[in-house]
């Protein structure tokens, strides 16, 4: 993807002294007391931030924090957490600034953080008006927000717009470069992994995967409508009965091009759903009326870590068990462990992946861990993400 680097605009002295705009990704979870519960996102924040305070910029960085009523200031929606937080990273203070749309006093080597971008009016639907002022703020746009790169608003697309010059910073470039060695040039086998609990929820996805993977794995709820598509009983197991139709077409497509979708041959069953239920290892075949499948069996699982260990490039979005409970985390886990000891390209994606990631300890196996939620599923989708496609306009002149 022809984008323009933040990180090439540094090293050719272009930024240098210059107004810089970071539009970051800080969208955090905070707790009652308002205190950060998860800081990946600050801390996947902070080279961006780095590189334009090495170039002795005048740094304003934005976000918006959860999904507050456009020009109603309430202090749950104050990035303030965020500030303190950033600037222990950072090592010096980071100011928090109010009320910036018409002007930021920043001076070089400086940075500032401004106040929830969605208070204000006409963030969400992209005014032009709104876009206009926020690129007259700054030489230099830096998108760097993964996680709302899918996202067409008056920070994230508008200012891309008008800005002077409209760049990616390192977490988007990097987002960017590992989604297109995942998915645009693959080295092959490539195997996808979707799991979770409803095929609805993920229908647009397995379609897309099925035009390009050679290995379709399907875990969760979703692998159990797979399994009524193939003919097998699931007893009360959670499916989607109605999409019996589109599982079968899925199967059907990947069939067409020499490709599969691996139906478990042995699952773990319990008859309640709760951590202390006994857990049974059944053949496919045997699922009694009122079993539940809570995972994958140890024949499944070793054959789908056979796949996943011979893969040169693997997706994977979603764990195929019941993984918070240790009765039912066994495929998950085996999963978790096949890829990191592959030597596949893996791209990993979506809050329950990444617990599962972080539970078994596989972070640096993994080839690279996306910070997008929405977005990363919207890629997985196959859709144009708006920041790439501005990006990329920009880029062209
Ligand atoms: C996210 O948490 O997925 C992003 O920050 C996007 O947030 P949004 O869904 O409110 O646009």
């Amino acid at each position: 993807m022809n984008i323009i680097r933040f990180e090439d605009l540094v090293a050719q002295g272009q930024a240098t002294g210059k107004r810089v705009f970071i539009r970051a990704d800080l969208n955090v979870p905070l707790d009652d007391a308002g205190n950060i519960t998860e800081d990946t996102r600050v801390r996947a924040s902070v080279p961006a931030i780095e590189l334009a305070l090495k170039a002795n910029a005048a740094v304003m960085v934005t976000s918006h924090l959860g999904r507050p009523t456009e020009g109603e200031f309430k202090p749950e929606d104050s990035l303030a957490p965020v500030a303190k937080r950033l600037g222990e990273l950072l090592g010096r203070e980071v100011k928090l600034v109010s009320n910036w749309v018409d002007g930021v006093d920043v001076a070089p080597g400086q940075v500032v953080l401004l106040e929830n971008c969605r208070l204000n009016k006409g963030e969400k639907k992209n005014n032009e008006e709104l876009a206009k002022k926020l690129a007259a703020l700054c030489d230099i746009f830096v998108h760097d927000a993964f996680g709302t790169a899918h996202r067409a608003e008056a920070t994230t697309y508008g200012i891309a717009q008008f800005a002077k010059v409209a760049s990616a910073g390192p977490l988007l470039a990097a987002e960017i470069d590992a989604i297109s060695k995942a998915l645009e040039a693959p080295k092959r086998p490539l195997i996808a992994i979707v799991a979770g609990s409803k095929v609805s929820t993920k229908l647009t996805i397995l379609e897309s995967l099925s035009k390009n993977v050679d290995g379709l794995i399907v875990g969760g709820g979703i692998a159990n409508t797979f399994m009524l598509a193939a003919g097998l009983k699931i007893g009360k197991s959670l499916a989607e009965p109605d999409l019996v139709g589109a599982a079968k077409a899925v199967i059907e497509s990947m069939k067409a091009r020499g490709a599969e979708v691996p139906i478990p041959e042995d699952v773990v069953v319990a008859k309640t759903f709760a951590a202390d239920a006994p857990a049974t290892v059944k053949a496919a075949t045997d699922v009694a009326d009122d079993d539940m499948i809570l995972d994958i069996g140890p024949k499944t699982a070793a054959k789908l870590a056979a796949q996943l260990k011979a893969a040169g490039t693997v997706v994977w979005n979603g764990p195929v068990g019941v993984f918070e409970f240790a009765a039912f985390e066994n495929g998950t886990k085996a999963i978790a462990q096949a890829i990191a000891e592959s030597s596949a390209f893996s791209i990993a994606g979506g809050g329950d992946t990444l617990a599962a990631i972080a539970k078994y300890g596989i972070e640096k196996d993994v080839g690279y861990i996306s910070t997008g939620g929405g977005a990363f599923l919207e890629v997985l989708e196959g859709k144009t993400l708006p920041a790439f496609e501005i990006l990329t306009k920009r880029a062209a002149g």
